[in-house]
């Protein structure tokens, strides 16, 4: 059985340049088994004929609100009713705004709005249309409401600029389609994405303590876990809020982040954002210590710059902790907690999921070569009565398997508290 049997996709097509990669997309899609729609706006007719979209589906390509003709075959309820993923390829900045702001003036925007279907975009733009504070606006938007955004890729551009706003290659888009499938979780609820209409809370990254104006005390945390926790997430269907530490790295598309550098300013950011999430993950490396006090001008080696050798002590006071507090505090919450650990992992790991109150933790071995600053990382994900072992792979894999497994729990535990 192909990734895409029984499986029914909606193309939606709007008019940018890149329409034409989408007859390759139905292809691809097809090929893995998919039955594919296709749905165009009028100004999409421009770039690519529905003839050519409608010999290679063996399906009549929908453009019209109001033609009796299709209303008769499949009116857009209908259709909106039928797919069970709909992938707009190109989305334009037009039609990213006219979503945004609920418009139903023609038939791809009236689908848009008469769906429970998740819907996948592909953005596809000048770069500056696609930087555009409103075209940024309008993506956080619809992914606040449970859209899912692909791209753009970076590159060269048809107008002949360079930068981000090309939309991603059709064989991309197609894998991207068939990953959405492969979760088995997504099988359970293809209608709705289980993550849908609920909040994540990640931290992510080290933090920074000060000593003086320009020294600090941090870790080699270098932010890789949670960035692709939270990509996980929001394929998921969440809505995710990212508190990082100072990285990098680019916040995954439609990732809300706020960036800190203290442990004491992420703790605040932390506690201020907890009461609107449903599920808190706490990967950030945060450090334990800090100086007990801040030197006001940078600290000299000594008055008269003679005396290399002189010793200077710190006094550290412990910080407060983030993922304890938000537990505490917030007792509804699903939280997951990381430990990272050099030695008795898994006694260490539950000791701590214990002590700071977790619904679940994921044990990390860390050290030379271990856990920090790398592509991959190994886990064990431990909760009350069981434990899941994931070997070393990529982060961006482990992450999709680690948020499968925590999305699993918090269903089950959502449903047993409302009964
Ligand atoms: O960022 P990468 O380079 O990709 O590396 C990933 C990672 C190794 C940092 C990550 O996988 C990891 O293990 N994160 C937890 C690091 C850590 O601080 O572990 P800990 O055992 O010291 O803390 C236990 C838990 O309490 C953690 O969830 C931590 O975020 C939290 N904590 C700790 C101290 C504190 N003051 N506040 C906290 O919230």
């Amino acid at each position: 059985m192909s990734a895409l049997t029984n499986k029914r996709i909606l193309i939606g097509i709007s008019g940018g340049i890149a329409a034409y990669k989408t007859a390759e997309l139905a292809r691809a899609l097809i090929k893995h088994g998919a039955e594919v729609r296709v749905c165009m706006t009028k100004a999409a007719t421009e770039f690519i004929t529905p003839l050519t979209l409608q010999a290679l589906t063996g399906n009549p390509v929908s453009s019209e609100l109001l033609d009796p003709a299709a209303e008769a075959a499949m009116g857009h309820i209908e259709l909106a009713r039928w797919a069970d993923l709909i992938m707009i390829a190109p989305a334009t900045a037009d039609l990213i705004a006219r979503l945004a702001n609920g418009h139903a003036d023609d038939l791809l925007s009236t689908i848009c709005l008469a769906t429970e279907t998740p819907i996948h975009l592909a953005p596809a733009m000048n770069r500056l249309m696609w930087s555009n504070a409103a075209t940024q606006d309008n993506c956080k938007t619809l992914s606040q409401r449970g859209y899912t955004l692909h791209g753009p890729a970076e590159g060269e551009q048809a107008c002949g600029e360079i930068g981000a706003g090309r939309m991603l290659e059709a064989q991309d888009l197609a894998d991207l389609v068939i990953s959405v499938f492969d979760k088995s979780i997504f099988n359970q609820s293809i209608a709705k994405l289980p993550l849908s209409g609920k909040t994540v809370l990640i931290t992510a990254g080290p933090t920074r303590e000060a000593i003086d104006p320009v020294r600090y005390i941090t870790n080699r945390s270098s932010g890789k876990m949670g960035y692709a926790i939270a990509a996980a997430a929001q394929a998921l269907g969440a809505t995710v809020q990212l508190v990082s530490g100072p990285v990098s790295l680019e916040a995954p598309d439609g990732v809300e982040r706020s960036f800190i550098e203290s442990a004491a300013q992420m703790h605040d950011k932390t506690m201020a954002l907890a009461n609107d999430a449903d599920i808190f993950i706490a990967t950030a490396a945060v450090a334990d210590y800090s100086p007990a006090q801040v030197a006001e001008q940078k600290i000299k080696k000594d008055s008269k710059g003679q005396n290399s050798n002189q010793e200077l002590s710190l006094k550290l006071q412990t910080n407060k902790d983030i993922l304890s507090d938000v537990s505490h505090a917030f007792p509804r919450l699903f939280s997951v907690g990381f430990a990272a650990e050099t030695e008795n992992l898994i006694e260490n790991a539950l000791g701590k999921l214990k002590r700071k109150n977790l619904n679940m933790i994921v044990a990390n071995q860390v050290g030379e070569n271990k856990g920090f600053d790398r592509d991959t990382n190994q886990i064990e994900i431990l909760w009350q009565d069981g434990q899941l072992s994931l070997p070393e792979q990529d982060k961006k894999t482990l992450a999709i398997e680690l948020m499968t497994t925590i999305t699993e729990h918090f269903i089950a535990s959502s449903t047993l508290t409302s009964k």
